[in-house]
């Protein structure tokens, strides 16, 4: 009998930073509740499920396990839990925190790597819309070559998320958008623009300058 007892931290729901009616009218508040209060709760819950097996594993009371399974099924859920933890932060009310253009680094970033606001709205926006089924579109920074790189994900798949040096992300679940825009989700798409928090965006793009 080994005596090897883990301590494995678990993850936890951080509080939404705004009320749920703060998106609206772009993102609806019964989107708000259900999206924090279901879906990402549902993903951490799912990622300390993972981890309790986990520990279950290290100490030898589950012998028959498939380690594939258990992996995935942790990457999975830690994934959307992070991936949900960003998505909150970088969305802010139409009007003050949310929407309008970017300015600091990332507006010169941007300026120079796109040619402009507008460019790099049309071709971010033509990503967005590539991506089927669930998952997100994400903007991330290359800290190495000193460029914006964009890339879409499958569900919540994605080597190295929890360095990844993310600037904007959406999450395009159908969870997040088909009770206020059912199956136009290319309006969701133009309609995050006006809910996207540059300030964040460029916080989060310093952190790795
Ligand atoms: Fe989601």
């Amino acid at each position: 009998m080994s005596t090897f007892k883990p301590e494995l931290k678990k993850y936890e729901l951080p509080p939404l930073p705004y009320n749920y009616d703060a998106l609206e009218p772009y993102i609806s508040k019964d989107i708000m509740d259900l999206h924090y209060n279901v879906h990402h709760k549902g993903y951490v819950n799912g990622a300390n499920a993972a981890i309790d097996k986990i520990e279950k594993i290290f100490k030898g009371e589950v012998k028959d396990h498939d380690w594939a399974g258990v992996v995935r099924n942790f990457v999975f859920n830690s994934n959307g839990a992070r991936l949900h933890n960003v998505f909150w932060q970088n969305l802010g009310s139409p009007g003050s925190k949310g929407g309008g253009k970017p300015g600091g680094k990332l507006g010169d970033l941007i300026d120079k790597q796109f040619g402009g606001f507008d460019k790099f709205k049309q071709v971010y926006t033509d990503v967005m819309r590539s991506l089927t089924g669930s998952g997100w579109t994400i903007m991330y920074y290359e800290k190495d070559l000193g460029r914006l790189v964009f890339t879409t994900v499958e569900n919540h798949f994605i080597n190295h998320i929890v360095d990844l040096p993310i600037v904007i992300l959406l999450d395009q679940w159908e969870h997040a958008y088909y009770l206020q825009y059912k199956t136009n989700r290319n309006a969701y798409i133009d309609a995050w623009w006006n809910v996207v928090n540059w300030d964040d965006a460029e916080k989060r793009l310093q952190k790795h300058l």
